[in-house]
């Protein structure tokens, strides 16, 4: 399977075998370009997209030995995302399968991100499944029943948790640690917190109050705002070590424990009101691979009896890999698509069956 990808600022194409096995991925990132700007410009994205697109598909056949005639279909992303992006992916994803007739498969982003866990690993992490995207783009719980069955449970209401963390980060005026190790504003928090003191400052975990106790969705902008006050009165000095660290190590215990609160809610509702049986959690994103994180969710499975799954954090984080895995799992069940499909731009998750897709047997 050969995927496509262009939904945001990184432009990348990826082979995986049948059975899971990368062949080979090409992934070129734009953070320089949009860096100075401080934020994703979509026109210049676009035109990043297509510069690109040619030399990364053509990359990744020359790195598998592999010509057009040799892949058996083409995923490509079709959404949600920018419009301008998408449509470089779908273009070449769409005139590539047409002219060597291959089947063509449309794939939703963070079906994309759900499904990543499954890849070699399909004994392990069996339908259905509590899934847990916490990343800078995604905080989100579902459940995951099958391919193209999705049940969304919560999502946050302000803040995605990643973007909670890289702001606290910024409050404390953290260094980043060297992009090299993994770097950017969480590890970097993450490696701080470690030396600190998580009862010394009490920040308060999100939504514990009646009213929202009992939601499955998520908040951070509270707690970021609350460190934000916090030294704004001089509770804490940004320029002290100890309590930059005292203060990342309250943060984090906070927004763990919050994730863990609903996560467990969440796997409640899936077992109580959706009557299902997750086999598993997987928790996938950036975010999944802070330890603290990922030590308040094993709780969560463990007291369920349930194991947690975190894929490695580099197929976590938005990748060419993610798209072609979901393309092997759709053709399997024979979802494909006609060569006419467009961009959805706003494209819920449990609107799969309902919104773009129209299975059919054969792309022509
Ligand atoms: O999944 P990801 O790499 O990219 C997308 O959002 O698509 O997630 C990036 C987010 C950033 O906000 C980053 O600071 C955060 O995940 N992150 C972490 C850690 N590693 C990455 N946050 C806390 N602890 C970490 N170890
Ligand atoms: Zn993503």
């Amino acid at each position: 399977m050969l995927a496509f990808s262009s939904s945001c600022d990184d432009t990348a194409a990826a082979i995986v075998s049948d059975s899971g096995q990368i062949v080979s991925e090409t992934n070129r990132h734009q953070h320089r370009v949009h860096e100075e700007h401080g934020g994703i410009v979509p026109g210049l994205a676009a035109d990043h997209h297509l510069r690109n697109m040619p030399l990364v598909v053509r990359e990744t056949l020359e790195k598998a030995a592999m010509r057009m005639e040799d892949v058996d279909a083409v995923a490509v992303t079709r959404g949600p995302g920018l419009p301008a992006s998408l449509s470089v992916c779908l273009a070449a994803g769409k005139a590539l399968a047409a002219v060597h007739a291959k089947p063509l498969v449309g794939v939703h982003h963070m079906e994309a991100h759900a499904l990543m866990a499954r890849m070699g690993a399909e004994d392990a992490v069996r339908f259905p499944y509590l899934c847990l995207l916490v990343s800078g783009g995604h905080t989100l719980s579902l459940v995951v029943h099958d391919v193209n069955e999705h049940t969304l449970l919560g999502s946050t209401r302000d803040d995605s948790v990643g973007e909670a963390f890289d702001k606290v980060a910024r409050e404390l005026a953290i260094p980043w640690l060297d992009a090299q190790d993994g770097g950017g504003p969480g590890p970097a928090l993450e490696a701080l917190a470690r030396d600190g003191d998580p009862a010394r400052f009490a920040l308060p975990v999100p939504m514990l109050k009646s009213a929202s106790a009992t939601s499955l969705d998520f908040s951070f902008s509270g707690l970021k705002a609350h460190v934000r006050r916090m030294r704004e009165r001089g509770a804490f000095s940004p320029a002290v070590r100890q309590d930059q660290a005292d203060v990342a190590a309250a943060f984090q215990r906070a927004a763990a424990d919050h994730l863990r609160r609903k996560t467990a809610l969440a796997l409640a509702h899936a077992r109580a009101a959706l009557r299902t049986a997750p086999t598993c959690i997987v928790a996938s994103g950036g975010v999944a691979s802070n330890h603290a994180v990922r030590a308040a969710l094993a709780a969560v499975a463990a007291r369920n009896g349930l194991p947690l799954v975190c894929p490695p954090p580099r197929l976590c984080t938005d990748n060419g890999v993610m798209i072609a895995w979901t393309g092997v799992e759709r053709l399997r069940r024979g979802l494909l698509d006609p060569y006419t499909i467009d961009f959805i731009q706003r494209w819920p998750l449990d609107r799969l069956r309902h919104m773009g897709y129209q299975p059919r047997t054969s792309s022509f």
